[in-house]
């Protein structure tokens, strides 16, 4: 008995991702990144993502394949994100999926992006739990998502209403003068500071705000609680305690993002909690999820950090379990959705 040979396309964002995947088990994971033709924007270009995209799409291919030690012609079918995403970046990958596919002569599988991030765990931790519950957290969503099947059945319980997790952190390194994206510079620098220095408020979590968005979040708020704060300090001349803000800062957002997992959870009668997305390589957030997850009787699941950004092999994974579940393959004018919900 084979297991198919799948080949996953993203370019989404800033990433051009190729994986190979048999089954479950990943075979090759290769990434070309804009990141920093984008850096001194402060944030990610979407033109300029394209046309990194178009130059690396090819070589990238040939990297995985060559990773894989498995020629083109092997390949049993081909998936690709076709959203959510930044529309040109999107078209890149989805134009050249449908090229490999009838090149290949083999069938196409569009991909939910979200879903993708979720389904990558399956190569890293074995057959994901039906249910899971999803956290994903990133510098474009922040998404509470119910799993029952990934291939074909993803319930959306929440969502930031204002920022995404990572989009705070790049804005709040911003304030405090370290490099984009700052999510790392953050973590790094919050392990010198006090976590409750700063009493930063934690949005959506209390009386009707709660009880209108349960499982929602927001973080525009703090990252102008965080603005003020630093405004003031530099207003009165002393230093700003960059250690001390970061560390303070980060406590709020994993604190809110944990507690509404952890009770999404128990509310829902769900005993596994993924996290995925390049905010789940913090180290605050890891540390809390676990400590939370103990105490609620919650396994968690967190892939390892090259798997939690963008990249191919996700694309792959969710492509294998979809050949592996015998769903339907998409049609050859599959179009990219840049909002596409799960
Ligand atoms: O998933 P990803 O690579 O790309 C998308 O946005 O889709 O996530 C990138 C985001 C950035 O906002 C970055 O600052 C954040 O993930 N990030 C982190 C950490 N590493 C990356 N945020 C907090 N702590 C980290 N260690
Ligand atoms: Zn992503």
């Amino acid at each position: 008995e084979h297991e198919p040979l799948v080949l996953g396309i993203e370019t989404s964002c800033d990433e051009t991702g190729v994986g190979i995947v048999r089954g479950q088990t990943l075979l090759a994971d290769t990434v070309a990144s804009s990141v920093d033709e984008h850096a001194r924007f402060g944030g990610v270009v979407p033109e300029v993502a394209s046309r990194a995209h178009l130059e690396a799409m090819v070589p990238t291919i040939e990297r995985a394949c060559a990773q894989a030690g498995v020629r083109l012609q092997e390949v049993d079918a081909v998936a690709v994100t076709a959203g959510p995403g930044l529309a040109g970046a999107l078209l890149v990958g989805v134009a050249a999926a449908k090229a490999l596919a009838v090149g290949l002569g083999r069938p196409i599988y569009g991909v939910n992006h979200l879903a993708a991030h979720v389904a990558v765990d399956v190569v890293e931790h074995g057959p994901l739990p039906e249910p899971t519950m999803g956290l994903l957290v990133s510098g474009g969503h922040s998404n509470l998502l119910l799993v029952p099947d990934v291939t074909c059945d993803i319930r959306s319980l929440g969502a930031t209403i204002d920022d995404a997790a990572g989009e705070a952190f790049d804005k709040v390194a911003r304030l405090l003068g370290l490099p984009f994206p700052g999510g790392p510079h953050i973590d790094r620098a919050a392990r010198e500071g006090n976590q409750v220095a700063i009493d930063f408020p934690r949005g959506l979590t209390s009386g009707r705000d709660m009880d209108r968005h349960r499982f929602d979040y927001s973080f525009s708020g703090l990252k102008t609680a965080v603005a003020r704060w630093v405004k003031a300090r530099e207003d009165s001349g002393e230093p700003v305690p960059v250690a001390d803000v970061a560390a303070s800062f980060q406590e709020a957002v994993v604190d809110v993002l944990t507690r509404k997992a952890v009770l999404a959870c128990r509310e829902h009668g769900v005993d596994d909690l993924l996290i995925g997305g390049g905010v789940a390589a913090n180290s605050r957030l890891r540390a809390m999820a676990q400590e939370r997850c103990d105490a609620a009787g919650v396994r968690l699941r967190v892939p390892r950090p090259g798997l939690c950004t963008d990249n191919g092999a996700m694309v792959a994974a969710l492509g294998a379990e979809m050949v592996q579940k015998g769903r339907e393959a998409s049609r050859l004018d599959l179009p990219a959705d840049s909002s596409q919900p799960v």
